[in-house]
């Protein structure tokens, strides 16, 4: 059976593809990427796809991610992406767009099965929380490596709202903050989220797990939790979506 997938992983400023070997966690060619459209709605995001496609002379299977919950194929939710989301059928929207059949998951379920199946997620077992910070606050859980898909808890509620309005890097940007004074913030989100659900291990991944900027506040983080930082980052979402679609065409 062939298990090269094309992944594509949507995100606010750009959208990103290459053809991935399912079984290594490779991609198979340089990755491609278009910048997001900046009114991103779906039928504006769904040309970019196939754009994508048609870059790589794509006819076989497509796994992508989208910010937003996902249930069967339908999106749930649209906190940072454009209303028009709400209720679209993406995978059927996608598959006619592509000619290609399409899977279509959250974006930090990508990142996280990515991690579990090839990165530093692979030899954790229990409970497991992939948490991606950005523009949002993304969430994948995994109980022994096997996910549990479509948490939110970039909404579990801090000082009154979201958690991700008050301790995203956006956040941090917006306001400002010192590595130290976001820290603090993101500690009482990583305190929040262990009195909850007592993980076993939290693996950080998005933009604040690159090395350098982990280096500016890993040492203001405390938890009873195994912290991790991912370090898959540029690829996590095409490779996990890739997978995710491979498992998807298997079972179907
Ligand atoms: C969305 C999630 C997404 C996260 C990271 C949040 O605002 O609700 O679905 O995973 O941002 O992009």
């Amino acid at each position: 059976m062939n298990l090269d997938v094309l992944g594509i992983d949507i995100g606010g400023t750009g959208i990103k593809g290459a053809p991935v070997n399912t079984k290594t966690g490779e991609l198979i060619a340089e990755r491609f990427r278009i910048p997001t459209p900046q009114n991103a709605t779906p039928a504006a995001i769904a040309d970019v796809v196939a754009q994508i496609a048609r870059h790589f002379n794509w006819t076989g299977p497509i796994g992508c991610t989208v910010p937003a919950r996902v249930e069967h194929g339908l999106v749930r939710t649209a906190s940072n992406i454009h209303a028009d989301w709400i209720d679209t059928q993406v995978e059927e929207l996608f598959s006619n767009k592509t000619g290609c059949p399409t899977s279509v998951l959250n974006d930090a379920d990508a990142a996280g099965v990515a991690s579990i199946t090839f990165g530093l997620g692979s030899s954790l077992t229990g409970l497991v929380f992939f948490i991606t910070v950005g523009t949002g606050i993304g969430s994948a859980m995994f109980f022994n490596r096997v996910l549990i898909p479509g948490t939110e808890l970039g909404h579990l509620r801090l000082k009154g709202d979201a958690a991700e309005l008050y301790a995203s890097d956006r956040a941090r940007v917006k306001e400002d903050l010192s590595w130290k004074r976001w820290a603090r913030r993101f500690q009482k989100y990583l305190d929040r989220l262990e009195f909850l659900f007592a993980p076993d291990h939290i693996i950080i991944g998005g933009g604040i797990s690159r090395p350098s900027k982990v280096k500016s506040y890993s040492k203001y983080l405390a938890t009873r939790a195994g912290l991790h930082f991912s370090l898959l980052e540029n690829e996590a979402g095409i490779i996990g979506a890739a997978c995710a679609a491979a498992s998807n065409q298997k079972e179907s």
